[in-house]
């Protein structure tokens, strides 16, 4: 509901008359501006943080990060390279070896936990920080982003004294030093569930955080060093390509966790083929939402509006495409065309923004050209008619309906606020639409029968199937795909032992 302050929109054209379906709440209301002014208390530069210190590169070189939500630069940032990341390898295996790799578990769930309640302390400061690096609306850093992070290393402090009931049958040890790189989406997230695990297991960890979002990775540095965390059990690299690449190719690590691209994935792999070490991918989606003509629609069109459009749709698990049951699919798109119209674009640091940057230039590009083959293939186009700031990284909310599974749109991933609706007619050829993709990460039933979901749930060929709700997280549940989605598993026991020998 619009608060007292608001104004309603002269955007759209007075209606007179019974409304069509689609239009009877179809007016943007403007509230007030309410940016959040936390001090992100941002340093002009960050040095790689190595062996417990924050170090100039050897090369001297830094990069810019911007905020893509107004093409400001916001910090340089140290650019790592190989002798670099070889002193990060250095002082993560000094680690193992001498302190991390030693101490009883019980002695590790103490830093652990003073990491989670730290971050609690600074939540504000890093939800600020996190936002203006990354573009996401600010009540998403706040609210899931950051007190997820918290959540993941609360959770593994609280496996690290108990690892003898990891696996039943088995004593368990940690492995050695593991490299890490990770994707620009969810920055402290993604970094959480490398780190926590790796280090309730006792392992000691070199990692680098994406090129446009290494701000809050290094912020996080400076809670490692409050927290007393022994030098060297964590390391940050930050760079592109080629220092990911000198991280994953190094001969240290015995074991590499990397989030990204499939593409990248693979690159990774047949570097490393042939070699011991051991691998978690976590790659692309293309995640099928299927929703039933017995489906509470109302919840079901909250459920794809955030499946899709939560952080701009640059969410790996995002349900992009849409499978509606036929006789409900007029229904279904003329509610999703409402909420659309609805849907605030804009600052990301806006308390009411909805749908805030998208991350960077060539992400932008990326979801222009797969939204223009679209239209090309012949799909039926739905964008709201939102005003965009004139400067910074955006893109409206869209909808294709009339997709067919020969589209580009339906095949792949778009990694943006672009949802693809296809309808489907049985059980069985939503079951068949649903996993005609070469990817397996995730997915969504929305139906009223209990039975339908099981069946759901074993058929569909993905590592997380929501019912009747969707991008829902929790540190005890595992997460991870099937197919060119990637293999391993993150959160939850199973996370675990991807970071552990057993004996
Ligand atoms: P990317 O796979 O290039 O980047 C992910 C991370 O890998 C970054 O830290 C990057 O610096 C690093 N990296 C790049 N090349 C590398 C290499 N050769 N060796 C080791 N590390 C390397 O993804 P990008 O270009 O940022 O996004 C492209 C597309 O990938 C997106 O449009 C989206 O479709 C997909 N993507 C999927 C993600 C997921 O969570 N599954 C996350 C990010 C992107
Ligand atoms: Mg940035």
């Amino acid at each position: 509901m619009p608060s007292l302050a608001a104004k309603k929109s002269t955007r759209t054209p007075a209606r007179s008359g019974r409304p069509a379906p689609e239009l009877i709440f179809g007016d943007l209301w403007e509230f007030d501006p309410a940016p959040e002014t936390a001090d992100p208390k941002l340093k002009s530069r960050y040095d790689l943080f190595i062996d417990g210190q924050f170090v100039a590169p050897k090369s001297g070189r830094y990069f810019d990060t911007i905020n893509p939500a107004n093409e400001r630069k916001l910090a340089e940032i140290a650019l790592a390279g190989r002798d670099d990341v070889d002193a990060a390898y250095q002082a993560a295996q000094r680690a193992f070896d001498t302190t991390w790799g030693r101490m009883p578990g019980r002695e590790r769930a103490k830093y652990i936990f003073r990491i989670a309640r730290l971050l609690q302390d600074r939540a504000r400061e890093f939800a600020v920080a996190e936002t203006l690096d990354g573009g996401k609306p600010i009540k998403e850093s706040r609210d899931f982003d950051v007190p997820m992070t918290a959540a993941h290393f609360f959770y593994h402090a609280g496996w690290a004294d108990k690892l003898e009931y990891v696996a039943p049958g088995h004593r368990v040890a940690p492995l050695g030093v593991v490299g890490q790189v990770i994707p620009w989406n969810f920055p402290l997230l993604m970094l959480a569930w490398k780190i926590a695990p790796a280090l309730a297991m006792g392992n000691t960890v070199v990692l680098k955080p994406a090129e446009t979002t290494s701000i809050t990775a290094l912020k996080l540095a400076e809670i490692l060093q409050d927290a007393e965390l022994p030098p060297g059990v964590v390391n940050f690299v930050s760079g592109a390509g080629e220092t990911g690449a000198a991280v994953m190719s190094h001969p240290t690590p015995v074991k590499i966790a990397f989030t990204g691209s499939t593409e990248v994935g693979k690159i990774i792999m047949r570097s490393l083929a042939g070699t011991e070490k051991k691998m978690t991918m976590e790659l692309g989606g293309k995640a099928a939402n299927v929703v039933f003509d017995d489906a509470p629609i109302d919840q079901a069109v909250e459920g794809i509006v955030n499946g899709i459009f939560f952080n701009q749709g640059h969410v790996c698990c995002a349900g992009s495409r849409l499978l509606v049951h036929e006789p409900i699919a007029d229904l279904v798109l003329a509610k999703l065309k409402n909420r659309l119209k609805v849907l605030r674009v804009g600052d990301p640091m806006d308390k009411n923004t909805d749908i805030g940057a998208i991350n960077s230039k060539p992400q932008l590009q990326k979801i222009q050209e797969l939204v223009e083959s679209g239209v090309k293939d012949g799909a039926e186009m739905f964008q709201p008619a939102c005003r965009l700031p004139s400067k910074g990284y955006y893109f409206r909310p869209t909808i294709f309906s009339g997709v067919t599974m020969s589209h580009r749109i339906a095949r792949e991933e778009i990694f943006g606020p672009v949802l693809s609706m296809l309808t489907f007619r049985t059980v069985d050829e939503a079951i068949e639409k649903a996993n005609n993709t070469a990817y397996g990460l995730s997915a969504g039933v929305w139906t009223d029968k209990g039975s339908r979901i099981l069946k759901m749930s074993t058929e569909l060929k993905a590592g997380v199937v929501w019912a009747n709700t969707y991008n829902k997280f929790d540190p005890t549940s595992p997460f991870g795909g099937y197919k060119e989605s990637g293999f391993g598993r993150e959160g939850g026991r199973q996370g675990l032992l991807d970071y552990a020998k057993l004996i």
